[in-house]
């Protein structure tokens, strides 16, 4: 059971400096170092370099390193890939993928910049197409390095023009099939960000209505919103010592090769205890990095 905790996903951009140092202080379980949206034209050669060199020093301890590059129909996506696979981070983060075919494109160029078959293949889902191709998309995750759907709702709107509005019902249909599709394919499906740093009580909402929807965590863009991410986004102790309860029931001699019994006085399948069992394996991943 890969139980790797991605609750919070913090982007910073690659062109500061300050960030990239200040990450390794900060407790975001991923880093997503960003030579694209946050990167002027003019700086990117520069930001990219920056980033290389700071992924291949290290220092980021148990956090998942994932550089955001350009898209490979820019002029900066192939060097990008090729100076983080010689930088080696966990994984490269694309941009505005819209087809299967670009997902075996991104594969294809990450295998020839030296990443091992180990490393991820996050992508983001932002664009209209993307939403009207996500099964085909996902489908690809098969023969691919493809792990992680990042939801990119500021490119959405800014394409579709939907609004967030306050709850983000514009949005539901696209986040809800973006973890469908992922989940098809037993992918991790990350939220978009919240854009008002100031505004804690509105992140904390959104941070559960994205839980709620069956995200696995957040983008964020400021150390502010890891700490409210990471709480929201963790098993509570309640979910963790009812899930034990289910290991421990379906464990008993008299339990053996029964497919559902009785647990607290609650139907409980074999269904139920593939469930338990991850909330105990994320549950003890997140107890590991405290
Ligand atoms: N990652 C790491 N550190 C960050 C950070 C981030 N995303 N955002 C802010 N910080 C640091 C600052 O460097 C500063 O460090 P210091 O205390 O050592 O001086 C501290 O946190 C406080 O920052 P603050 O002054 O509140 O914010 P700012 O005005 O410096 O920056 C933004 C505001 C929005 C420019 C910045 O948060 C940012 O760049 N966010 C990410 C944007 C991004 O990557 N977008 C692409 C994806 S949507
Ligand atoms: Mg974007």
């Amino acid at each position: 059971m890969t139980a790797r905790p991605r609750r919070s996903c913090l982007y910073m951009p690659g062109a500061n400096a300050k960030a990239l140092e200040k990450a390794k202080t900060l407790a975001a379980d991923v880093l997503l170092l960003d030579l694209e949206d946050s990167v002027a034209p003019e700086a990117k050669a520069e930001a990219r370099a920056q980033v290389a060199a700071a992924v291949q020093v290290g220092g980021y301890g148990k956090r998942e390193v994932i550089v955001r590059v350009n898209a490979l129909a820019t002029p900066w996506g192939r060097d990008d890939i090729a100076a983080a696979g010689a930088a080696r981070p966990d994984g490269i983060l694309a941009p505005k993928v819209e087809s299967a075919a670009e997902v075996r494109a991104l594969d294809d160029a990450m295998s020839a910049a030296g990443f091992g078959a180990d490393a991820s293949l996050w992508i983001m889902i932002e664009t209209p197409h993307s939403i009207l191709s996500l099964a085909e998309i996902a489908a690809a995750a098969k023969r691919t390095r493809l792990a992680v759907f990042v939801m990119g709702l500021n490119d959405l709107a800014k394409e579709t023009r939907a609004r967030a509005g306050v709850n983000r019902a514009a949005f539901f249909t696209a986040m809800s099939l973006a973890v469908t599709a992922g989940r098809a394919e037993g992918l991790t499906v990350i939220d978009g960000v919240y854009n008002d740093i100031a505004d804690a009580g509105g992140f904390e909402a959104e941070c559960r209505q994205g839980l709620e929807f069956g995200f696995d965590g957040k983008t964020l863009i400021h150390p502010s919103q890891i700490e409210t991410c990471n709480a929201v986004f963790a098993p509570t102790d309640e979910e963790i010592f009812r899930a034990r309860a289910v290991i421990a029931a379906f464990a008993l001699p008299e339990n053996a090769g029964k497919g559902v019994i009785k647990v607290d006085g609650r139907m409980t399948e074999l269904l139920h205890l593939e469930e338990a069992t991850r909330v105990v394996a994320v549950a003890e991943a997140i107890a590991s990095r405290a």
